[in-house]
């Protein structure tokens, strides 16, 4: 995002409570593969509930600069030609991946095999972000990367002429890495395997599966390996993308948090490897009701009710980490208005997101009057059980999860709480200022 001037915000509690039936954007990590496998595949895709963040937009221009046909339609859905795996054409210029990891660590998994030159940057927070966790494992199918100090963006990529399948073990628990590796193996003959320590979201096996892939999931020990047979012909096949439990996150704990209120979130993706802020929720004893479970476009869905009531703080153990890993800021909003200690373990992997996130986090609540430690890679957060101060004024970091989880905290706050810049929001939750306001929040700018 180019953004010329920065967009601040301060949040204050709503007069009355926040009341609700609503549906949030589509998944951003749904939205993503979807764009990359339709381009991959032979025929014409269709996809619904795209979410149309600017992040994903920008997996849509690089696709296309890649030689894809991406169409909008009038009533919102895309319809996506696709190349053939391996089929995909060299771009013209540099591909801008804007603020998205998951779009620039995806579309390098993609360029490794295609024998074509390409060059990736992003925006300063991009920029900023690790990609030797990448790079690292693509050289193994016979790509070159060239890229600044550490492995940063930019990135210039030359793709493997006659690709070779990948073994590789995991380091840390990545969905993205394990995409990059998988969609790599997509050209390559034989097995690409990919060992992860700990389960991470699926939606990339879920889709090779979708498009016609042959895929093997074991489980070892406490994780998994998958198994994708080399060079399938991807079949165009049409997706329905669920709404992303990471942005229904946000209105939810506003409920749990605003006294008197009620929401509910229909459509909303419940994958077991995403769904768990809403176990820990229920430990913190919060009134969070799930129905209407339900299957749409492969992946498991339903609506979601929240409901204000006491929480109480409690020890998040680190094994839940990757099923709730852009959750632990608005989590530990919750954890400020909770009684007692909330001690989330393991965040380790949170101080390379879009900011370093476990410092954003407790930043925004220290400047709100909120007791936070950290402790090794814990964040501790000491609730009393009554609103936090609030009055601080929030740093985001061209962070758009830290800016809506310090919004979340204003409605809860005694003092109002403001945020520099709202702009970044728009990279995953686009409308989600107009979305609160619709529940009763009265933010203005
Ligand atoms: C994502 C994986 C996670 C997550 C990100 C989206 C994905 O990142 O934080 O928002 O779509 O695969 P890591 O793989 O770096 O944990």
């Amino acid at each position: 995002m180019n953004q010329l001037h920065a967009r601040p915000l301060t949040a204050r509690r709503p007069a009355a409570p926040l009341i609700g039936d609503i549906t949030v954007p589509g998944d951003k990590s749904i939205s993503h593969r979807a764009l990359m496998f339709a381009g991959l595949a032979i025929g014409r895709t269709h996809i619904t509930g795209l979410l149309e963040g600017e992040d994903v937009l920008r997996t849509a221009g690089a696709m296309r600069a890649l030689g894809a046909e991406l169409t909008r339609l009038p009533d919102g859905s895309w319809e996506v030609w696709g190349r053939g795996v391996g089929g995909l054409a060299e771009p013209d210029d540099i591909l801008d991946m804007g603020n998205s990891g998951t779009a620039a660590r995806l579309l390098a998994g993609v360029l490794a095999s295609h024998p074509i030159f390409a060059v990736m940057t992003g925006d300063g927070s991009l920029r900023r972000r690790p990609m030797k966790r990448v790079t690292d494992p693509l050289s193994l199918c016979g790509a070159r990367f060239s890229s600044r100090e550490g492995g940063r963006l930019p990135l210039a990529i030359e793709g493997a002429r006659d690709p070779l399948p990948i073994e590789y073990r995991l380091p840390v628990a990545s969905a993205q890495v394990k995409s990059a590796v998988l969609l790599a193996g997509l050209a390559a003959p034989g097995h690409t395997i990919v060992e992860e320590p700990e389960p991470t979201r699926d939606h990339t096996e879920n889709m090779l599966r979708h498009f016609g892939a042959t895929v093997h999931i074991g489980e070892q020990g406490t994780g998994r390996v998958i198994t994708l047979v080399g060079q399938p012909e991807l079949r165009a096949a049409d997706i329905a993308v669920p709404g992303d439990p990471s942005s229904a996150a946000f209105p939810l704990a506003a409920a749990l948090m605003v006294p008197g209120s009620r929401i509910t979130v229909r459509g909303v993706g419940l994958n077991p490897l995403r769904a768990g802020l809403f176990a820990t929720l229920q430990e913190m004893g919060a009134d969070i009701v799930i129905s209407a479970p339900r299957l749409e476009g492969g992946e498991p869905t339903g609506d979601i009710t929240a409901s204000f009531g006491p929480l109480r703080g409690i020890d998040v153990p680190a094994s839940r980490v990757p099923s709730m890993i852009d959750e632990y800021p608005i989590l530990a909003m919750l954890a400020a208005t909770a009684s007692g200690t909330t001690r989330m373990r393991g965040l380790k992997e949170l101080r390379v997101k879009e900011s370093d996130r476990l410092a954003a986090t407790a930043a925004a609540l220290a400047a709100n009057g909120v007791r936070v430690q950290i402790e090794g890679d814990d964040l501790l957060v000491h609730g009393n059980g009554s609103p936090p101060q609030g009055g601080g004024l929030v740093a985001t970091h061209m962070d758009h999860r830290i800016a809506m989880s310090a919004i979340v905290l204003g409605l809860a706050t005694a003092e109002p709480v403001s945020v520099d810049d709202t702009g970044f929001i728009d990279t995953s939750f686009p409308g989600f200022v107009a979305l609160m306001n619709s529940l009763g929040a009265g933010l203005a700018a």
